[in-house]
């Protein structure tokens, strides 16, 4: 186990982002509750995941990360969250195909409920309220009641987590995500989308796959992996005192783990070395996250990886790549060349929207054109230091929202008043995230050929 750390030893540690709980009895109350209540995840799956993603930090898999920026209890229908699961499952077929990789799936989803702030307050006119901190904390509504962070929030967080993982291991392995659906995943609006042509003549193309392969007898009643997927989840922990209470020893080896999802990560704002976002992390054996942004040095990040991977075990960490489109080639190719050049084993991935955030029309937005730019510069520069581009990390929802700007349908500044839902940051819809997907499977592809050529000609 880490060295002098127990659950609740982040509580010795300076600690950023907090909420002013009024009532801290209640706080202690609604803690203790949650710590009694059954874990969300189980260990062997945490393990399971960490294995898949040591297979992408070794080269030979792609890691598919998005969802919500932050879940909210006023939108929690099965429709919602079949629809997200059918986005990333097109994604993750796209991928698939494209780089002929292993796509290991891990949703923003079923715990992504707290979030970090720039500004402990927000004005309004001429009216200043603490900021929302998520639905696991406050409420959204402007008014000085629902901004009053309380702790019975947690437990409906909990119990909503509870059930959206329900029903994601019931799509996940009760029939939904058998790839002879892989028509059906098209969504209502994606179908007359600008994508949907492609997506539809990739699906005839796995579709006749299968056709082969049923008749050499490889079938979905034979073959688990065509008619069941793994689906992990993931989220930021951020709120360390619900993440203390979901905190279990795992029977089975004795170690400690994060109950509340499958993987967790740690936030650009709150990674501190010396701080308890870290001092938390470092003491759970779940496969970690660690949100890389600009201010992040090279020397900075080979601490963190120290503390946070000590024994440099593959697919324990992640580190998650979110400079903006215009920064990504100042910052991080000295990250790269750092940590190849001191041997440690971390996956990859690209951020490719909290770096891009903009704000139009008094909206938050995000220019869909700076996404995949980022996206493109992240596997160029891969490519020029002969790393791994691991995966991305994406904000995405599967509903028509308009809340990016541009992709195929041009989304404009105007119409991003038309549906935008999103309780903090904006998400690619369904539509975006599906080019995202085409895009980055043609860079995977490129990738693969380049390799297979090198191997060729020795
Ligand atoms: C987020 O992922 O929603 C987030 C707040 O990201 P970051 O910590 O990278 O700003
Ligand atoms: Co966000």
């Amino acid at each position: 186990m880490a060295q002098n750390w127990t659950p609740s030893s982040w509580r010795q540690k300076p600690i950023k982002q907090v909420p002013a709980y009024p009532d801290q009895q209640a706080l202690r109350d609604a803690e203790g509750r949650l710590s009694t209540y059954p874990p969300l995840v189980f260990a062997g799956e945490a393990r399971r995941l960490k294995k898949h993603l040591a297979n992408v930090a070794e080269g030979n898999a792609f890691l598919l990360q998005g969802g919500d920026c932050a879940e909210s209890f006023a939108e929690h229908g099965a429709d919602t969250i079949r629809d997200f699961f059918r986005a990333f499952l097109q994604m993750a077929v796209v991928l698939t195909y494209g780089a002929q990789l292993p796509v290991v799936k891990v949703g923003r989803i079923a715990g992504q409920f707290a979030k970090p702030r720039s500004s402990d307050n927000e004005t309004q006119g001429d009216v200043e309220l603490p900021s929302y901190r998520g639905d696991i904390i406050n409420g959204i509504e402007f008014t000085p009641d629902a901004r009053i962070p309380n702790p019975e929030r947690q437990i409906m967080a909990y119990r909503q987590s509870a059930a959206t993982l329900n029903l994601l291991r019931a799509f996940a392995m009760g029939g939904y995500a058998n790839l002879e659906n892989v028509h059906q995943w098209m969504l209502g609006f994606v179908k007359d989308s600008p994508q949907a042509e492609r997506y539809r003549k990739l699906a005839d193309r796995i579709s006749e796959t299968m056709e082969f392969m049923r008749a050499i007898g490889i079938n979905a009643d034979n073959q688990p992996s065509l008619r069941e997927t793994d689906f992990f989840t993931s989220h930021e922990a951020l709120l360390l005192g619900y993440e203390e209470a979901l905190t279990r020893v795992d029977s089975t080896s004795g170690d400690w783990y994060a109950t509340s999802g499958h993987m967790i990560w740690i936030g650009d704002r709150t990674r501190q070395v010396d701080h308890a976002h870290v001092e938390y992390c470092r003491g759970i054996k779940n496969p970690i996250g660690l949100k890389c942004g600009p201010s992040l040095q090279a020397d900075d990040l080979l601490n963190l990886i120290d503390v946070l991977n000590p024994a440099n075990e593959a697919g324990r960490l992640t580190l998650i790549c979110r400079f903006g489109y215009d920064k990504v080639a100042d910052h991080l190719p000295k990250l790269i060349r750092a940590v190849e050049r001191e041997g440690r084993k971390v996956v990859w991935s690209c951020d490719p929207m909290h770096g891009n955030t903009i704000t139009l029309n008094n909206y938050k937005t995000r220019p869909f054109e700076r996404v995949l730019s980022e996206v493109e510069s992240f596997f160029q520069i891969h490519r020029a230091e002969g790393s791994h581009p691991g995966g991305v990390h994406i904000e995405m929802t599967g509903n028509d929202v308009t809340e990016c700007t541009g992709g195929a349908r041009a989304l404009s500044a105007e119409n991003l008043q038309d549906r935008y839902h999103t309780h903090c940051d904006p998400r690619l819809n369904a539509d975006q995230a599906l080019e995202l997907a085409f895009l980055l499977a043609e860079r995977m592809k490129d990738g693969r050929d380049e390799k297979r050529m090198i191997a060729a000609n020795g």
